[in-house]
């Protein structure tokens, strides 16, 4: 646990430094900035949190634009493409390194394995389509898959998203909802070889 917290607290650091570094490359995102309060509806206000928070840097897939590595917004929010499949992750060396991350940035090794970004599109067979906002909520709040099931592994940083109040989390879950649901299957994760159980 102690590992996993470490472990994505520093991978979320690389995500963030790997975000500033091609930022000047990649195609600005359109900037919004309201005003304090400005936000009319759930909806507006959960986009705002979903730009701001940084849930596209994982779960957009990145593709290599004109300018360098950018999000493909036209597969915003769809988590680890499908047809990308993964080549066992490579062998990282003992000393300061400590994982890898696919070109897309929606694959992810470390010590807790393989992970993949979620579609967090309401398509009910592949994303969040058949979630309850109490399932959302529960997850971001216990770390755990529908507050429940399996821990939900490095990167994803739910501690961020349990650092907001409830109707903020509500307004998350009300924008992901209202997105256009996009059928793509992301793997299950892949435990991490025996020596580092
Ligand atoms: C640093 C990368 C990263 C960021 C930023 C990120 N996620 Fe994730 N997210 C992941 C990964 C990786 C997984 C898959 C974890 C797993 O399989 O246990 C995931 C999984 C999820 C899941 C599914 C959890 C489950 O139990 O199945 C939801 C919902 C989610 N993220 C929502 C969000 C939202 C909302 C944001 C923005 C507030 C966000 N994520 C930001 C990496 C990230």
């Amino acid at each position: 646990m102690t590992t996993h917290r470490f472990a994505t607290a520093t991978l979320a650091l690389a995500g963030a430094a790997l975000t500033t570094l091609i930022a000047t490359a990649a195609a600005p995102l359109e900037q919004t900035r309201p005003a304090a309060g400005a936000h009319r509806t759930p909806v507006d206000l959960g986009a705002y949190l979903v730009k701001t928070m940084g849930c596209n840097d994982c779960h957009t897939p990145w593709k290599m634009g004109p300018k360098g590595p950018e999000m493909d917004m036209t597969r915003a929010l769809t988590g680890h493409p499908q047809n990308v499949v993964m080549p066992p992750p490579p062998a990282v060396p003992a000393g300061p390194w400590i994982g890898s991350m696919s070109a897309t940035n929606t694959a992810w090794a470390g010590p807790w394995g393989v992970s993949f970004t979620a579609n967090l599109t309401p398509d009910k067979e592949t994303g969040l389509g058949d979630w309850t906002e109490e399932q959302f909520i529960a997850t971001m709040r216990t770390g755990k898959h529908q507050g429940k099931g399996r821990a939900v592994l490095p990167p994803m940083p739910f501690f961020m998203v349990a650092a907001l109040s409830d109707p903020e989390i509500k307004a998350l879950w009300a924008y992901l909802q209202s997105l256009p649901p996009v059928k793509n299957r992301v793997p299950q994760p892949i435990d991490p070889p025996e020596s580092l159980r």
